[in-house]
Order: structure tokens, then C-alpha cells, then sequence
């Protein structure tokens, strides 16, 4: 299984290398289908990759990268205890927003890689990833209330973008109190999933209705 699932990603970082279901690819350098730490309990989805990541092939590598690194310094983490991708994998020219289109020809990759992660808190960075578990909502309302799937085992939160905080220092105290919180979600889907692993508890039709009845000797 842990063979697979390493494969099964090798597989999809592949096809996303030599993809060209948009235009996207087109005057690109790298793709990037993300990196990170497959085994983990947090996903973070960005939006695209912007000209360092292009660069490198690797996702957050930029000044939002570096503000990205020093979040997760926070709460005692670092980029190979995560996974980190995003919505579109490879870089809008000029860093524009991507389009529905791009991202519905994205959407399978991100998908596959949900699935084959399957991470206890996927954290959205921005408003396109948000977008996905959390449509028609604005950031500025919803940033670091988590929503937890119950069926799935799974909570989203929604985080600003490292670059919109960047470009608006404002923005960092929240942000900064949102990542501070996000270990105690990783906790409560944990236990989430933990309490959904345990053997069911009786149904209240299948308890004895009144008082015990004491055991017959005869
Ligand atoms: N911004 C993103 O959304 N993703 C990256 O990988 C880098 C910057």
C-alpha cells in the first residue's frame, strides 16, 4: 500500500509533467505537481505557481514560499511534515488569476491526489482553492473556521493567501492566529476518525430496555 500510493503520485506528478489538456503549459518552464510529505495529515492548496516555482518545479519557493515556511515555523512544523500544491500546476502567465477552464482541466490531478493523501485537514490558501469546499464565500468572512466533513473524516480551512498577506501586513495577525489553531483541527479529526474506526456502540433498539435482569442459577 505505502509502495502504491508513493507510485500512484510518481504517476500522476508524470502525466502533469507532460500535460496539455489547457494552455497553460505553453511558454511554462516546469510544471508543478507539488511535493511534500505524502503521509500526512495536512494538505495545503494554493493557487498556481508563480515564476520562482516555475523556475524550480517545486511549489512555494517565492517570497510567499518564505512566509508560507515561517507560518509553519509557528506551530512547529516544516514542509516535509506537510503537502503542499495547488489548484492549477502550471504558471498563469504574468501570475494572472487561472480560469475555470484551467481549472477543471486541473481538477482530476488535484482529485487523485486528495484521494491518495487523504489528509485529516486540507487548508486552503486563497480564495480558488477555497473556492472548491467553500463556494459563493468570502475569505475576509470565513478565514480559520474550519468545516468539518464527517462521512469523509475530513475538515477544510480556509487560510488568506501568503501573498495577500504579504501585500497587506494587516492581514497577518489573523492569519498567524488561523495557523496557530490549525493543530487543534488536525486533533478533532483525528479523534473524528479514530472514534469512526471503533467498534459500534449499540443502538439504543438494541440495548435491554428496563433494569438488568439478574442471571437465573436454575
Ligand atoms: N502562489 C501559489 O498559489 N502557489 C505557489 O506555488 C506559489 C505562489
Amino acid at each position: 500500500m505505502t509502495q502504491d500510493r508513493a507510485e500512484a503520485l510518481a504517476a500522476i506528478a508524470a502525466q502533469v509533467k507532460t500535460c496539455t489538456k489547457c494552455d497553460l503549459y505553453k511558454g511554462t518552464t516546469n510544471a508543478v505537481p507539488g511535493a511534500g510529505n505524502i503521509y500526512t495529515d495536512i494538505m495545503f492548496i494554493g493557487e498556481g505557481p508563480g515564476f520562482n516555482e516555475d523556475k524550480q518545479g517545486l511549489p512555494f519557493v517565492g517570497r510567499s514560499g518564505d512566509y508560507l515556511n515561517y507560518l509553519l515555523n509557528l506551530i512547529d512544523l516544516n514542509r516535509d511534515q506537510v503537502f503542499i500544491t495547488n489548484v492549477v500546476k502550471h504558471r498563469p502567465p504574468d501570475n494572472r488569476d487561472p480560469l475555470p477552464d484551467e481549472m477543471i482541466a486541473c481538477k482530476g490531478y488535484l482529485d487523485d491526489q486528495i484521494e491518495l493523501i487523504n489528509p485529516s485537514v486540507i487548508a486552503t490558501l486563497g480564495r480558488f482553492s477555497m473556492a472548491r469546499y467553500f463556494p459563493g464565500a468570502k475569505i475576509s468572512q470565513i478565514h480559520g473556521q474550519p468545516k468539518y466533513d464527517d462521512e469523509k473524516g475530513r475538515a477544510y480551512y480556509p487560510l488568506f493567501h501568503p501573498a495577500a498577506v504579504l501585500r497587506n501586513p494587516g492581514l497577518r495577525r489573523d492569519m498567524e492566529a488561523d495557523i496557530k489553531r490549525l493543530l487543534e483541527v488536525v486533533e478533532k479529526v483525528k479523534t473524528m476518525r479514530s472514534s469512526e474506526a471503533a467498534p459500534p456502540k449499540p443502538k439504543d433498539d438494541d440495548k435491554p430496555s428496563g433494569p438488568p435482569k439478574q442471571l437465573s442459577l436454575f
